[in-house]
């Protein structure tokens, strides 16, 4: 059963528990801004077979390589001007960023899938100190069994894997709440390959450039891990839900109360003052919420597609989308 130790109040502690496992090539669980991440040495070929392994993820999926700082990043990868600008303004912060893998990187290609590239992020808080005190970067998916909804708490994760890993970082509930927003510049071009916890308007709005959806960018999904179906809930999901069917269970926002309200078998409203930041940190642990309470089927207001938005969105239709 895996350890918990909490990132508070210095981190210091769990710092000092988390190096031996790392060092040894093992993979824990450490908490971001985003989601709770399954981290292991970017640099060690084993390590990165345990994360794949304790997922069950297959391994053509790359994983993100969290540094400490920008420097740290620019040892691994080469960064154009844009993607520094994008760097310098947002990081840390929930940003991956798809950038060309530099040849005397350290990065395995087993964490790359043997691409040319690398996606990369420098994380907000307590990660950053964990990694400049391990000297390497650090792969880490979401630390969930691959298909199910990411962790934002380490009760979350301890359900999942707690039986698989030696330790859970408790860093609390994951601020932010859903994944990073993973982009990729191309001549001059922002392509938004997944939304996430930065918004497209927050982009736009530091760098005056219009962010490239897939659509608009071409057709083909290219950031591999986007598999239609994802983030799963065991219930069914239907979205945009305008009113309850008996024995759903309703996830609603903004205080919005769809007919037949009364009927619904539990209703969690993602943010009653309509705040989508908060709708986002709360997304995850409400899905869990509505899936636990046995409900057939979970019943999805409207959400608005601005801001995080987007991602919330997102997420709720890989969640519904017909499992493979
Ligand atoms: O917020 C996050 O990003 C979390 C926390 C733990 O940092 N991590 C996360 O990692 O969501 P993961 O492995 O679940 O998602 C990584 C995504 C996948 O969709 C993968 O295909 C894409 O990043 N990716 C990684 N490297 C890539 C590359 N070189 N080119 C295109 N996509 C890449
Ligand atoms: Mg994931």
């Amino acid at each position: 059963m895996a350890d918990i130790v909490s990132t508070r109040p210095d981190g210091k502690a769990a710092i000092a528990a988390a190096l031996p496992p790392l060092e040894a090539g093992a993979c824990i669980a450490i908490p971001t801004e985003t989601v709770y991440g399954l981290a292991a040495d970017a640099t060690n070929p084993r390590a990165i077979t345990r994360i794949y392994e304790t997922k069950g993820r297959p391994s053509f999926n790359p994983l993100i390589c969290h540094m400490a700082d920008l420097a740290m990043a620019e040892r691994h990868a080469l960064f154009d001007p844009l993607s520094r600008k994008l760097a310098e303004r947002f990081w840390p912060g929930p940003l991956t960023l798809i950038l060309p893998l530099r040849a005397d990187s350290t990065i395995h290609a087993l964490a790359t899938a043997g691409l040319e590239t690398v996606g990369i992020r420098v994380p907000l808080g307590f990660p950053g100190a964990l990694i400049a005190a391990f000297g390497k970067p650090l792969a880490a998916p979401s630390a969930n069994t691959s298909g199910r909804i990411s962790p934002t708490t380490a009760a979350h994760v301890f359900e999942d894997l707690g039986g698989k890993i030696p330790l859970i970082l408790d860093g609390g509930a994951a601020p932010v709440g859903v994944e990073s927003t993973i982009l990729k510049v191309e001549n001059g071009v922002i392509r938004l390959l997944r939304p996430g916890g930065l918004s497209a308007e927050a982009i736009e709005a530091a760098t005056g450039l219009t962010v490239q959806r897939p659509e608009k960018a071409g057709a083909i999904i290219e950031a591999p891990g986007m598999l239609a179906s994802h983030y799963a809930p065991e219930a069914a999901m239907r979205l945009n839900a305008t009113h309850v069917e008996p024995g759903e269970a309703l996830i609603t926002f903004a205080g919005a109360a769809p007919q037949g309200l009364e009927t619904a078998a539990l209703v969690l409203d993602l943010s009653p003052a309509g705040d989508l930041a908060e709708a986002a940190a709360n997304l995850f642990h409400m899905m869990k919420l509505a899936d636990a309470s046995g409900a057939r089927r979970i019943a999805v207001t409207a959400i608005p597609e601005n801001g995080l938005g987007e991602a919330i969105n997102d997420r709720l239709q890989r969640a519904a989308a017909p499992k493979s």
